[in-house]
């Protein structure tokens, strides 16, 4: 076990702890916007974890980017779309996080949270789909 080794693995299962924050955090604020709830402060915490825990991820993956022997054999889908997916994913989080303290209307964070994590799992998830499919030893729900 090497530093690229440990890195690689807590990339990995990283992942998990990534999809499932977004999911509670968007089933939170789809029930929040269409239910017409309240803004509360755990709302704003799980946002803000998912976050911090999507801004962990690209940590990983951008020290693993330097150690990577993948990314050194120049493969198309490590050198790019993998890095321009999931960095414009953590955008999308990030700038919804944000927007979300804009304004007063409950409504409206919740419908903004909603959107923009709701649409950066949807690229999250087509680029780990992509990676099984330019690199079948590898699975959805893998882990390595
Ligand atoms: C939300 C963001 C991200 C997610 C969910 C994610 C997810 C993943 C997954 C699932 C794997 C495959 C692991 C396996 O097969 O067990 C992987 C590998 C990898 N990721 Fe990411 N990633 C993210 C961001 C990034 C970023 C921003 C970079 C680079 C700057 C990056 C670089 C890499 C590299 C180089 C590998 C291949 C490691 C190897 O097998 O040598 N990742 N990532």
């Amino acid at each position: 076990m090497n530093f690229y080794h440990i890195l690689k693995s807590a990339h990995s299962g990283w992942r998990y702890l990534v999809l499932i924050l977004l999911v509670l955090a968007i089933i939170t604020a789809i029930a929040g916007w269409l239910g017409k709830k309240p803004y509360t402060e755990g709302n704003r915490k799980l946002n803000v974890f998912t976050l911090i825990f999507v801004h962990t991820q690209i940590l990983f993956g951008l020290v693993l980017y330097f150690v990577s022997p993948l990314v050194e054999a120049g493969i198309r889908y490590w050198k790019m779309e993998h890095i321009g997916m999931m960095i414009f994913a953590a955008i999308l989080v990030t700038v919804g996080n944000a927007r979300s303290k804009r304004g007063d209307d409950p409504s409206v964070k919740h419908r903004t949270i909603a959107l923009y994590f709701g649409l950066a799992l949807i690229v999250i998830v087509a680029s780990i789909i992509q990676m099984t499919m330019v690199d079948p030893s590898r699975s959805f729900f893998g882990v390595s």
